[in-house]
């Protein structure tokens, strides 16, 4: 009997891995002002970027993050402060939360105030500017450990309009009306009754774009329609919550390709019912207290603080304190779409769904009427 290769892992009758969720973490508001003041005080890097990332105890080397799949990193600027020109392919959600400034995304400058959020597409050359007279401080959250663990976390920083890497490139620009694509003349043909098909080679390298854009949610904005949420009835069982939504996730429902980011007013003394999701959530709390119950696991927190409220796959709920509580919540819930792994269960007594692979849930909203 001849023995196991170098190269291969005898898996037979092995049973599944018991997945390593990470533990639920607030860091407080006291520690991330702390941060802030310790990025102030700093001297100024050479690429104008004062920055900090806020990194879960169990991250591993390589993918530094809150979340497995989610980084999020405080940046400040002091007045009159710029940063170079980034490029990766990474995509963001940022808030702002102090002081305010400019972001300039692909060529839109979108001026940011307290609170306001705002996306940031791969691969747009984007950099930052204080305008303001006071210390500018903004989160951002992106899919870099996700890259990072993938190895292809491709990132270029620079200064001018073109990035190095493009300077001696030829770039092509095509008219979609007036030229044929080589893509039309390659095969597409079904080759079953229920879809299976051959494509030839030229679809994969032209894939149809969707526009990409930055976007720009500002707070007066987005709290003016609270009301919307905060008056249906208080036996309503679904999140009043509103999604940040870009249409370039379409049917996935995100603010970015990899993240939904949404803002909620809830009501005082109220609760969820305890739920659990594959997608990671991290809560940045804007106004209020509460606590919250993750894996029997109670953590408290208040405005200011950042929490791995809901680490994937953890039954959890979210209890409010006295007074409203408004929340910036981020979930790596479209990508998990898209990769047709984000399991839902939304109350324990229904089943596990795959949300937009299966039917999914329903909140009692037709049978509620308002406060
Ligand atoms: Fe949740």
């Amino acid at each position: 009997m001849s023995g196991r290769g170098k190269n291969f892992l005898d898996v037979c009758g092995a049973a599944p891995r018991v997945q390593n969720t990470w533990a639920p973490l607030v860091v407080s508001k006291q520690e991330i002002n702390l941060e802030v003041e310790r990025l102030i005080d700093a001297a100024k890097p050479d690429n104008g970027r004062r920055a900090s990332m806020v990194v879960h105890p169990e991250a591993d080397k390589q993918s530094k993050g809150f979340a497995p799949g989610i980084d999020v990193t405080i940046h400040v600027l002091k007045p009159g402060e710029r940063t170079r020109n980034l490029r990766k392919n990474s995509n963001m959600v940022e808030i702002c939360v102090a002081g305010s400034g400019t972001a300039s995304v692909g060529g839109k400058v979108t001026k940011a105030e307290k609170w306001d959020v705002w996306n940031t597409p791969s691969m747009r050359v984007h950099n930052y500017y204080n305008d303001g007279k006071e210390p500018w401080v903004w989160l951002t959250y992106s899919n870099a450990p996700l890259l990072e663990k993938l190895e292809v976390h491709y990132v270029e920083e620079f200064d001018g309009a073109t990035p190095p890497s493009d300077m001696d490139t030829k770039q092509t620009t095509r008219d979609p009306g007036k030229i044929a694509r080589a893509r039309d003349l390659a095969l597409k043909t079904k080759i079953s009754e229920d879809g299976a098909h051959l494509l030839g080679y030229e679809w994969l390298i032209d894939i149809d774009t969707v526009e990409s854009k930055s976007l720009h949610w500002p707070w007066n904005k987005v709290s003016s329609y609270f009301p919307d949420i905060t008056e249906i009835g208080k036996e309503y069982n679904g999140r009043r919550l509103f999604v940040l939504y870009n249409p370039v996730t379409e049917r996935r429902i995100g603010t970015t390709p990899s993240f939904f980011a949404s803002l909620s007013c809830s009501l005082p003394n109220s609760n969820n019912i305890a739920h659990r999701h594959s997608s990671s959530s991290i809560n940045y709390y804007l106004r209020g207290g509460g606590h919250s119950m993750v894996d029997g696991q109670r953590l408290d927190w208040q405005a200011g603080d950042l929490m791995l409220s809901a680490p994937g796959w953890a039954m959890h709920s979210h209890h409010i304190g006295d007074s409203q509580v408004s929340t910036l919540t981020i979930q790596d819930h479209p990508f998990q779409i898209a990769v047709e792994s984000l399991i839902w269960q939304e109350r324990i007594e229904e089943p596990i769904l795959a949300l937009g692979n299966q039917v999914g849930f329903e909140s009692n909203r037709a049978s509620v009427g308002t406060r």
